[in-house]
């Protein structure tokens, strides 16, 4: 698994906050003598609870339970907190939608909207404590007010991001066991109407789901005052939402994350890493339908009682500085994107920021896929002005908030090195077998239960054990890393069969089992390329069945049905046909060596191959 563990660093500087940030920040040392549990206990009582917990961690293995006597609310956490402060009138969310249009929300209105919405869930749906929601929306302020309606209530949201095909919108109802979805008349998407409803209709509309109710939340008109809502408490380990992300098989996780743990997670990262102020506008440009719009888009900031900047547009559009038009209009001062999203600036050209006043801007992060220090040096010169820290983020769907980077106003930054466990957080790099690497690489393992694990993988316990905890005794994340002498970790990437495209976990599975279910299909493997703007490309080696034959035309065709029944993001870049795939004498597909292919390395061992010739057929048609 880990011999292609290498390090390819180039880039050897450092660099250090100003003495101004680090004076200031807030989060000026760490205490490292300090117990771990007794650290999590005092974030989680900065947190609103109704009734407070007597018990810290509960832990059998792989089974955690934080703050288990606590009740709750996530939604009261993020409003009502706020509304017996200052900040009832400051902004709290401020959208601009891909015309220029602006829609802003104080603290008191967003919480007025969130009760409107709840009120109607639980009054005319009678939606309930525990009951899925699943949300597929464009990156409108209803979808902050949906996901908030619901753990309002106490529903468990699923939210699946709205590039998904009405084919994996189905799938996700169905597991979930969904009996409402809510849903907006239309979105849009580079001046194009999405016709998001119409997916909704589409996935519904064989019956086999079980959904009683599609709220198109945008055209609901809902009068009244029902600010006098009251937030469900919820006991700590009740479960806030599910959030379906890809594996190595062909079906989508479902991962769960609970109440407690998961917000104290939330607010304290967002505080500490993003060194969130009072004053701040803060911008993550994630889609809510990822974890990162989840944690930092909506809990994390509004926990902290910060003012959001929402994007429903692309970079793109309708210039390719409109990421950079944005900061300037809003005063944007934490800027939160991906590496995918950085290279396409840099190879939009220098000119474009500079056209821009961005000095606005305080700090910077990345996440998502490991950031080059080409691009991480380039966001530092041409975003931060050589001012801004950069915080480069690594964690997971399955960790819910930050595991590793670099305290802002503490750690000296390298680039293309993610940085350390957050306090609280314990990490190791293993060898195969177990033994923790000093220094060098291997495969990335959390240590120990921290409050925003994952608790499961919902209606699947042997599947979260089985991917997670038989690897090591530990949390396996499936990422290889290195770590130096200063204990610094490099994220290198997955070591599993899942692509990162633009930042988005694709499973090779998914993309095959969509292949073969086409016509003619008769095998089918997919590698990741490496590409310079999305990370990794995707590279489809098919094989037809007898009177099919592999051209162009089949290859669009192909290509459109992957986009049909998965969604536009795990399109293959190219579809390669070949009479055979390389295969072991028992039939397993290597794609290791169709791996090699395209990474244009010498081709591995072929001794163990059934067709042997069959790899010098492939690296031509590749390359022709
Ligand atoms: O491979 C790692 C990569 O993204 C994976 C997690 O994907 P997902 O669950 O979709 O969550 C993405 C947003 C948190 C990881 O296993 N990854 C994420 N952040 C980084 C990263 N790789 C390198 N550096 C990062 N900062």
């Amino acid at each position: 698994m880990s011999q292609n563990i290498e390090t390819l660093l180039i880039e050897n500087r450092q660099f250090e906050p100003s003495d101004i940030f680090k004076k200031l920040a807030n989060v000026t040392s760490i205490d490292l003598d300090k117990d771990r549990l007794e650290f999590w206990a005092e974030q989680a009582k900065k947190l609103h609870w109704f009734k407070p917990f007597e018990t810290v961690l509960e832990w059998n293995r792989p089974y955690a339970k934080w703050f288990q006597e606590g009740q709750l609310n996530a939604a009261y956490n993020c409003l009502d907190v706020h509304l017996v402060t200052h900040r009832k009138d400051k902004k709290a969310l401020i959208w601009e939608g891909e015309f220029g249009d602006v829609r802003t929300f104080t603290y008191e209105e967003l919480h007025q909207e969130v009760c409107r919405l709840a009120t109607y869930l639980q009054n005319e749906l009678g939606v309930k404590k525990g009951d899925r929601v699943t949300l597929y929306m464009p990156m409108i302020p209803e979808l902050v007010i949906g996901v908030l309606a619901c753990a309002r209530i106490g529903a468990i949201h699923s939210v699946v991001f709205g590039g998904f095909s009405a084919s994996s919108l189905r799938d996700r109802l169905q597991d979930s066991k969904s009996e409402v979805v809510l849903t907006a008349s239309a979105g849009t998407r580079r001046g194009k109407p999405l016709p998001i409803n119409d997916v909704v209709e589409e996935a519904v509309s064989q019956h086999d789901t079980h959904v009683k109710h599609i709220v198109v939340v945008d055209t609901l008109k809902l009068e009244g005052n029902f600010s006098s809502h009251q937030a469900e408490p919820m006991m700590s380990e009740d479960p806030l939402f599910i959030l379906y992300t890809s594996g190595t098989t062909g079906k989508p996780k479902g991962i769960v994350h609970t109440t407690g743990g998961y917000l104290t997670h939330a607010k304290y990262s967002t505080h500490a890493v993003f060194d969130l102020k009072d004053s701040d506008v803060y911008w993550c440009t994630a889609d809510v339908g990822w974890i990162t719009g989840h944690t930092y888009l909506i809990y994390g900031p509004l926990s902290n009682g910060a003012t959001c900047m929402m994007f429903e547009g692309t970079p793109d559009y309708p210039e390719q500085d409109r990421f950079w038009d944005v900061i300037e209009k809003h005063k944007v001062s934490i800027f939160y994107t991906a590496p995918t999203a950085i290279r396409s600036f840099m190879k939009w050209g220098d000119e474009l920021p500079a056209r821009h006043d961005l000095s606005s801007l305080r700090l910077l992060g990345s996440v998502g896929e490991p950031i080059n220090p080409e691009a991480w040096i380039w966001y530092y010169e041409q975003i931060g002005k050589n001012r801004c820290p950069i915080v480069d983020t690594w964690w997971q769907t399955e960790t819910g908030g930050i595991m590793i980077t670099t305290l802002p106003g503490i750690h000296l930054m390298r680039p293309g090195h993610a940085g350390l466990p957050l306090p609280g957080i314990t990490a190791s790099v293993l060898m195969p077998d177990g033994t923790p690497v000093t220094q060098g690489g291997g495969l990335l393992s959390l240590m120990e239960p921290w409050p925003s694990m994952l608790r499961g993988i919902w209606g699947d316990n042997k599947r979260y054990e089985e991917v997670y905890w038989k690897t090591f005794s530990t949390y396996f994340a499936g990422d290889g890393a290195t770590i130096d002498a200063d204990g610094y970790y490099m994220i290198l990437g997955r070591v599993d069969d899942v692509l990162n495209v633009a930042g988005h976990r694709i499973g090779t599975m998914e993309v095959e089992s969509s292949l073969v279910d086409f016509q003619g299909v008769s095998e089918a493997a997919v590698v990741g390329m490496p590409d310079d703007i999305k990370g990794q490309a995707i590279i489809a080696f098919v094989t037809l069945k007898d009177g099919y034959l592999g051209n162009v035309a089949l290859e669009k065709e192909m290509i459109s049905h992957v986009s049909k029944m998965i969604g536009a993001i795990a399109k293959p870049k190219r579809i390669i046909f070949t009479p055979d795939l390389p295969k072991t004498r028992s039939g397993k597909i290597m794609r290791r060596l169709l791996k090699d292919v395209v990474e244009g390395k010498p081709i591995g061992d072929v001794t163990t191959l059934g067709n042997p010739d069959v790899m010098t057929l492939i690296q031509e048609r590749f390359l022709s």
